[in-house]
């Protein structure tokens, strides 16, 4: 998959995309050629050279296209003759941070290089290869490895940096992106999912302006404001046609993502660590790694980017044991007693929980130290015998013994003020002890870059985890950092803080799962505050979103599966009127948009009436009859909440013999026009009955003409005219299946 032309060249192509770099004779520096569909090997790409002499620009001596401000580069750097923000910046001993990294080696692996506490995709020796190419610096002993990864079956590429201390000066990193890549494209949009609390991945889509435009978190967390990721795409881009550039970053820390237009129409994309507040002090011996990001081409549209992130990520980041198995249905008693719960109450709800088919329970916040409010107890993971006088252990066994699988909730990077661990360690909490040190939600930062605070942590959970039967573990983050100091770092290494940060936070997950590999864990920062992918490899899925409203999840979960799966998407039942909005809607509109996710409920079950416990029960049992397709089949999105009334979805299994179809409207339309939705991923050749309508359709026919909704006015009933839709925030699900006639 990896070509070198004259140890000059670089063609990494797996007949689905070509990315092609070259070593640049005049400054030494790394070239960027080209990175998109795959284009045949030729013995050498110098025809995709550009090069212009142009006036006023800065240059090497008696050469006029050297100017480095012209030359699509991989690693951009300060000190040249570049003027665009730069990839890597060191400051060097006499303050400056001028830097020439030139172009010195290459080798090809076909090994993961696995960099502890930092998540990374993962491979078998046959489905990937790594090109490295080493670059020195002209003016210190410092080298930067950068690992271009190519897989066998995905049009991905993923980069990370390295950069290699050698002598006894120290030198100070400023930033280090993950990859840096110059497009010749500008006549684009870009596409991102921003948000708040309870609103978060909300689908953004700009046009490229010249000039900077970036996402970016400075929270200590990737965040609800934006996720880890963007995409550009031809502004003709659909989510099925189009040529598209998407990056997702694997790292739960301060970002940036960004493109910078610049004035000869070159986007420069980068993504790695946010520089702002970050530095990193290099002593001899240090090796710093930046973070991986997974660059993914598609050709046709978003719905192709996302099925290569989902596909991809299942395969190469999810840990193998959860990747494609399928969820359990949980009932989370969150939103059904929040603080204000004791064993009868926990027992009532398992019991109800286990009689409707659910198969785990979560007991969630409130059942450690006196915590009664969000004032209390975090870092004090002690059973509250006042609520569960018979302990944990016993209350587990208890659910266990229903049936049920047993689930905790913990937020392990916290500590409220009024606990032993925050009396006894000032030290350990995030802050300038001299300085004001604000709260959220009541509660203090931890200093994971501190080991014995991991330690510490660690030792509770352990505690709680060794002693009971657990299966499932929330590890929630309710707050992000804001006065970020650390006692431990010193003067120097203040700017270290925040990753060291994120590396405590993996540290604690790594030896979470090393003790307890069969534990599934979801992680969760007030909802969707830390969905990324780095999370993904240990925690396989995540709550999206404080806001359980089915309405709002319609844009929630679209926006989510633009980069993740099905099978992650946390997504609930809950009471109405709705908790965050008030709103009202039917239990099967939100079952049916809970389905397309990771199902479960989060509401008091025992205060159903018997009409809508057995509406429950059907509900489970229908899902467990698509669970295997809802987590391992192919997700297309057919129509976008944001964009009108009506949200609509599916999944094929990978076979094509069956699909499931979500149809939402939002509101009821008087005398509406006709609808028709045209399905994806079908076998065109296969007839396929469609259950609902008791119909036989060929794949083709159910592609080319789709699904046809006219039942909105069907008769002439009484005074009115009777619906079959049922009015506002009304849903249909449709199944087919390859009927079997067809042999
Ligand atoms: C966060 C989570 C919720 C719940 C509460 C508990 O807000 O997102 O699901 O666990 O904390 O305090």
């Amino acid at each position: 998959m990896i070509y070198i032309n004259n140890n000059k060249e670089f063609h990494l192509t797996n007949g689905m995309i070509s990315y092609i770099c070259r070593v640049e004779e005049k400054t030494g520096v790394l070239e960027q050629l080209y990175f998109g569909s795959a284009i045949p090997h030729q013995p050498t790409f110098d025809y995709l050279i550009e090069r212009e002499i142009r006036p006023s620009n800065n240059f090497k001596k008696e050469d006029h296209t050297s100017s480095l401000e012209h030359i699509k580069q991989e690693m951009p750097m300060y000190g040249t003759t570049d003027f665009r923000y730069p990839a890597v910046e060191v400051q060097y001993p006499d303050g400056d941070a001028i830097s020439h990294f030139n172009y010195s080696n290459y080798r090809i692996s076909n090994k993961k290089r696995k960099i502890p506490n930092l998540p990374t995709s993962f491979y078998d020796e046959a489905e990937a290869e790594t090109l490295t190419i080493v670059l020195k610096d002209r003016y210190s002993s410092l080298t930067i490895e950068m690992d271009y990864t190519i897989f066998k079956d995905f049009p991905i590429i993923s980069r990370q940096n390295h950069i290699v201390h050698h002598d006894d000066c120290r030198y100070q990193l400023m930033r280090f992106m993950s990859m840096s890549l110059d497009l010749p494209i500008d006549d684009c949009d870009w596409l991102h999912l921003d948000g708040a609390w309870a609103r978060e991945t909300q689908v953004k889509r700009d046009k490229l302006h010249s000039g900077l435009q970036q996402i970016s978190s400075t929270r200590g967390a990737s965040s609800h404001i934006h996720n880890p990721f963007f995409a550009i795409c031809e502004k003709s881009a659909t989510e099925f046609q189009g040529d598209v550039y998407a990056f997702s970053l694997i790292y739960s820390g301060n970002f940036v993502g960004q493109i910078e237009v610049d004035t000869y129409r070159i986007s420069r994309v980068q993504m790695g660590i946010n520089p702002y507040q970050f530095s990193w002090q290099l002593e001899k011996g240090d090796v710093f790694s930046s973070p991986e990001v997974i660059m993914n081409y598609a050709q046709n549209g978003f719905n192709e980017m996302s099925r290569n992130f989902h596909a991809f990520f299942k395969k190469h980041l999810i840990r193998q044991k959860w990747a494609s198995k399928e969820r359990p249905v949980l009932i989370n008693n969150w939103e059904a007693t929040y603080f204000n719960f004791d064993e009868s109450k926990i027992l009532a709800l398992a019991q109800e929980a286990a009689n409707l088919g659910i198969e785990l329970f979560v007991l969630d916040d409130g059942w450690f130290g006196h915590r009664d409010n969000d004032a209390s107890s975090l870092g004090n993971w002690q059973v509250d015998k006042r609520k569960l006088p018979h302990g944990i252990r016993s209350l587990s066994q208890k659910i266990h013994e229903k049936g049920l699988k047993f689930g905790l909730w913990f937020e392990p990077e916290m500590v409220s003020m009024d606990t032993p661990l925050y009396q006894a360690h000032p030290d350990w909490i995030v802050g300038h002890p001299q300085k004001n040190i604000s709260h959220g939600r009541n509660q203090y930062v931890l200093d994971f870059s501190q080991n014995c605070v991991i330690d510490c942590i660690f030792e509770q959970m352990d505690a709680v985890l060794k002693a009971c039967e657990i299966d499932y573990v929330k590890w929630d983050m309710n707050r992000y950092i804001s006065e970020a100091y650390s006692v431990s770092l010193g003067k120097q290494r203040q700017g270290e803080f925040f990753h060291r940060y994120i590396l405590g936070v993996y540290a604690l997950y790594e030896k979470l799962l090393a003790k307890y590999p069969d534990l599934l864990i979801e992680s969760c920062a007030g909802g969707g505050g830390r969905f990324d992918p780095a999370l993904l490899y240990y925690a396989p899925q995540t709550w999206t979103s404080d806001d359980t409203d089915a309405i709002e999840r319609l844009k929630i979960q679209y926006g989510a599966s633009m980069v993740y799966p099905l099978s992650a998407i946390g997504s609930h039942v809950s009471e109405v009127p709705n908790h965050q909005v008030a709103r009202m809607t039917s239990l099967k509109m939100r079952s049916d948009v809970a389905l397309f996710g990771t199902f479960g409920y989060e509401l008091d079950v025992t205060k159903l009436s018997q009409r809508e416990k057995s509406q429950v029960k059907n509900q489970i049992i229908l899902f467990k009859k698509h669970r295997t397709l809802l987590h391992t089949g192919t997700f297309f999105r057919l129509q976008s909440p944001f964009n009108g009334n009506v949200c609509a979805w599916m999944v094929v299994s990978e076979n094509q013999t069956e699909a499931l179809i979500g149809y939402y409207q939002i509101l009821a339309e008087p005398n509406p026009p006709y609808q028709r939705l045209r399905l994806k991923g079908l076998n065109a050749d296969f007839d396929y009955t469609i259950w609902e309508k008791e119909q036989v359709r060929t794949g083709k026919d159910l592609m080319a003409v789709g699904l046809i909704f006219g039942e909105n006015y069907i008769d002439r009933a009484s005074d009115f005219w009777q619906r079959q839709m049922a009015g506002d925030f009304s849903s249909k699900l449709i199944y087919l299946t390859r009927n079997k006639m067809q042999g």
